[in-house]
């Protein structure tokens, strides 16, 4: 059983050696210092969000909005942070969320391997994304023995879909989450005043240059015309008609479990449930794609429909009381995105290692010192809405 909290004591010890820890506690430390590493226009691609951004603070202050109910002399010295999901006995209830750019975060542009080393040395799960900068069979294979999720986007070629799962199957990821929200781009003002987005620029596309099947849609291969490549790619990324009808087809796809990514409304829920789904990802991408989403807001009512089913969230997760609170309103498991992310760009796998090593750190401090000593304590009884 992992000790989390132990991490603090040991950036305490060195300390007593003149040594001070190498990257910022706390979010907002992360952010600042990733902003003034970062190259401007990638800054505001990973900070920015859809409209005047209301929809990403809210996500955050919707965390704040919640106490928890602090419970005295319960025997809460020892804790065990460990889950059960689909299978596999998770260290902690925490994921690393899909991100599409992370390739081009890391100072060596591989930020998909890095985070892959990082899950693998922490037992903490990564959930690929479809847009990474190294193929997906690269990356499974440096996630180790801990178990990994492929994000796809469903591009409007059925036939590439079904390869790009295929190849996560072959490559040996444990599960497949589909992200529904990103039909089309949500409007973001930052990347549009730049007129830039990473991936019209070839960034983070690995995935499509090195598929069969996508190559066989091309006259020329990605090498030789990479700016057709990616046109094509920008041609089919998207789906917009994707609907309920097609889900038969997703379920069709492959044995693994399957997760939909960005379901808020409890019809929705009942619908993927009545459509073999295996897992629910409650999220508003971040305040990324629609604005005006919530999220943290939607979690209950998600976590009632799907009825046993496991709920992962994430959108908003900034610290490891945060973590707590998902878990306490019905999470799985929690999604960390952006917080992770900083860490890659200011120090690759050690960044992102020190980052999830912080936010377990204080989400076992704050479970014990509130006084609950295991996962299933934390109820919705154990939040007072303040
Ligand atoms: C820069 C960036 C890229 C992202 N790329 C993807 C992606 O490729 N696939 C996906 O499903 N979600 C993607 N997301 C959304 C995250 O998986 C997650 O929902 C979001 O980061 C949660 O919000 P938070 O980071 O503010 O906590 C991305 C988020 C960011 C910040």
């Amino acid at each position: 059983m992992a000790n989390y909290a132990d991490f603090q004591i040991g950036l305490y010890l060195a300390g007593l050696g003149g040594e001070l820890p190498a990257y910022p506690l706390t979010f907002a430390g992360l952010e600042a210092a990733a902003q003034a590493k970062m190259e401007h226009r990638l800054w505001d691609y990973v900070a920015g969000g859809a409209g005047d951004e209301h929809t990403q603070r809210a996500n955050v202050a919707a965390f704040e909005r919640w106490g928890i109910l602090p419970r005295m002399l319960s025997g809460a010295a020892e804790r065990d942070l460990s889950v059960e999901l689909f299978g596999h006995r998770l260290p902690a209830p925490v994921l690393m969320a899909p991100i599409g750019v992370l390739g081009v975060m890391t100072d060596d542009g591989h930020g998909d391997l890095a985070a892959a080393a990082a899950s693998a040395s922490s037992g903490i799960p990564m959930i690929a994304s479809t847009l990474m900068q190294d193929p997906l069979e690269e990356v499974a294979a440096a996630l180790g023995d801990t178990p990994g999720f492929f994000q796809l986007y469903t591009p409007n070629d059925r036939e590439v879909a079904e390869s790009l799962v295929r190849r996560a199957e072959a490559a040996g990821f444990r599960g497949i989450v589909v992200t529904l929200d990103t039909w089309t781009l949500g409007f973001r003002p930052r990347d549009l005043q730049h007129a830039t987005f990473p991936q019209l620029r070839g960034a983070c596309l690995a995935n499509y240059f090195s598929d069969p099947v996508f190559r066989s849609r091309l006259a020329a291969s990605p090498e030789d015309d990479p700016g057709a490549a990616t046109l094509h790619w920008a041609m089919t990324f998207g789906n917009p008609t994707l609907t309920w009808d097609d889900l038969a087809w997703l379920r069709d796809l492959t044995d693994l479990p399957l997760l939909l990514k960005g379901i808020g409304h409890p019809d929705d829920v009942r619908r993927a449930k009545d459509e073999g789904v295996d897992g629910i990802y409650c999220s508003n991408h971040g305040g990324r794609q629609a604005a005006s989403a919530p999220a943290l807001e939607l979690l209950p009512a998600v976590v009632d429909a799907a009825d046993g089913l496991p709920v992962l969230f994430d959108s908003g997760v900034r610290s490891g009381a945060d973590v707590i609170k998902a878990l306490a309103l019905g999470a799985t498991a929690v999604g960390i995105g952006r917080p992770y992310g900083y860490g890659a760009v200011l120090g690759g796998t050690a960044g992102i290692e020190f980052v999830l090593s912080c936010l377990l750190a204080e989400a076992d401090l704050t479970m014990g010192l509130n006084g609950y000593a295991g996962i299933a304590e934390l109820t919705r009884e154990v939040l007072l809405r303040c």
